[in-house]
C-alpha cells in the first residue's frame, strides 16, 4: 500500500479537465500536472501519477522500487461475470515481457532476443512495402480515402502476423482481440462490455497456445517457430511463455504502429511546413519519426 502522506500535490483538476480515460487532448492537462501537481495519487483509477520526464524516468530505472508486475493489470477490477468467463476458460495468459521482472524478464529477454534478427526484419520489408504499394493503389482509386481505414488499421497487424507465422485472413480477429486486450487493460468499460471482450481474450489467448502447439507438430520459418527451435536446443523458456510472448506481440506489435502512423499524419497535416521539409529531404524522415512518437500520443 503506498504512503499517502507522501502525496505532493492532489489534482488539481478533478471534476475540470482531466480525465485519465480521454486521450483526445490531454496536453494541456499534462502541463498543468507537471507544473501544479507533478505526482499525486489519483483516486479514481487508484494510481499515482508522475508527469514530469525526470521523475519518470527515475521510476523507469527503478524496478526494484517501482516494480512492472503491474504494467499490465487492469484498470477497472474485473465484473464477477468476467472472472468467471476466466475461470471456466482457464485462462492464465500473461504479459509476454513487459510485465514481467528480474530474473524472469532477464531470461525470457536473452531468448527472444536471439530470434529478432535482422534477417527477419529484412525478409519483412518486400512485404511491408509492396502491401503499402497495394493499400495505396486501392485507396487512391476511390474518391474519398481514409489513410487509417485503408492503411494504417491493418498494415502493421498484416506485418506482425507475418512475422509470427499467422495466416493473412486472421487480421480481422486479432485487430478484435487486440482491441478487446486494451479496452479491459486500460479502458473504462462497464461490467456487460467486460464480459464480452473477457470472451474475446479467451480466443485470443488460446488461439497463441494453438500457435506454440502448432510449431511443436511441425516447425515453420517463423518467430514462433524460431523460439520452439531454440527451446529443444536447450534455450530457458517454456511454451506458457511463448504463448504469452505471441499473446504480446499480437497485440504491442501492431496497435501502436497504427497509432504512430495515424498520429502521425496527423500531426504532419497540423504542421504543413513539417510536412513540406519531409517531401523535399527524405532524410529527415526517421527523425520525424522520432520526434512524432514524443510527440503525438493516444
Ligand atoms: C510505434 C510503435 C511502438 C511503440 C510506441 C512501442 C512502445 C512500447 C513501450 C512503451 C513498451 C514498454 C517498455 C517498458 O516496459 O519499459 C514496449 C515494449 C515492448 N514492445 Fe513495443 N512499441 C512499438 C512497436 C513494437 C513492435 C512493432 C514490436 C514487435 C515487433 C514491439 C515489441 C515490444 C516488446 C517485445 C516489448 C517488451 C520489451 C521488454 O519488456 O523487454 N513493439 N513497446
Amino acid at each position: 500500500m503506498p504512503d499517502r502522506t507522501a502525496v505532493a500535490g492532489h489534482c488539481p483538476m478533478h471534476g475540470e479537465h482531466f480525465d485519465p480515460f480521454d486521450l483526445s487532448d490531454p496536453f494541456p492537462s499534462y502541463q498543468r500536472l507537471r507544473a501544479e501537481a507533478p505526482v499525486f495519487y489519483d483516486e479514481t483509477i487508484g494510481y499515482w501519477i508522475v508527469s514530469r520526464h525526470a521523475d519518470i524516468k527515475g521510476v523507469f530505472e527503478d524496478w526494484r522500487n517501482f516494480s512492472s508486475e503491474n504494467a499490465q493489470a487492469p484498470m477497472r477490477p474485473m465484473s464477477e461475470t468476467a472472472k468467471e468467463v476466466f475461470e471456466k476458460a482457464d485462462f492464465t495468459a500473461y504479459s509476454g515481457l513487459s510485465a514481467r521482472v528480474p530474473p524472469d524478464h532477464t531470461r525470457i529477454r536473452k531468448v527472444v532476443t536471439a530470434v529478432f534478427t535482422p534477417r527477419r526484419y529484412r525478409a519483412l520489408e518486400p512485404f511491408v512495402r509492396d502491401t503499402i504499394g497495394a493499400m495505396l493503389d486501392a485507396m487512391l482509386a476511390k474518391p474519398n480515402g481514409d489513410l487509417v481505414a485503408d492503411l494504417a488499421y491493418d498494415l502493421p497487424a498484416l506485418t506482425i502476423l507475418k512475422l509470427l507465422g499467422v495466416p493473412a485472413e486472421k487480421v480481422a480477429e486479432v485487430k478484435r482481440w487486440a482491441k478487446s486486450r486494451v479496452l479491459l487493460t486500460w479502458g473504462d468499460l462497464s461490467d456487460a462490455e467486460q464480459t464480452a471482450h473477457a470472451e474475446n481474450l479467451v480466443a485470443y489467448w488460446n488461439y497463441c497456445l494453438a500457435v506454440v502447439a502448432a510449431r511443436h507438430a511441425m516447425l515453420a520459418d517463423d518467430l514462433p517457430g524460431d523460439l520452439v527451435a531454440l527451446q529443444r536446443d536447450g534455450a530457458e523458456i517454456t511454451d506458457h511463455e511463448i504463448a504469452s510472448f505471441c499473446y504480446s506481440l499480437l497485440t504491442a506489435g501492431h496497435e501502436t504502429t497504427t497509432n504512430l502512423i495515424a498520429n502521425g499524419l496527423l500531426t504532419l497535416l497540423r504542421h504543413r511546413e513539417a510536412w513540406s521539409a519531409l517531401v523535399s529531404d527524405k532524410a529527415k524522415i526517421p527523425g520525424a519519426i522520432e520526434e512524432i512518437l514524443r510527440y503525438a500520443i493516444g
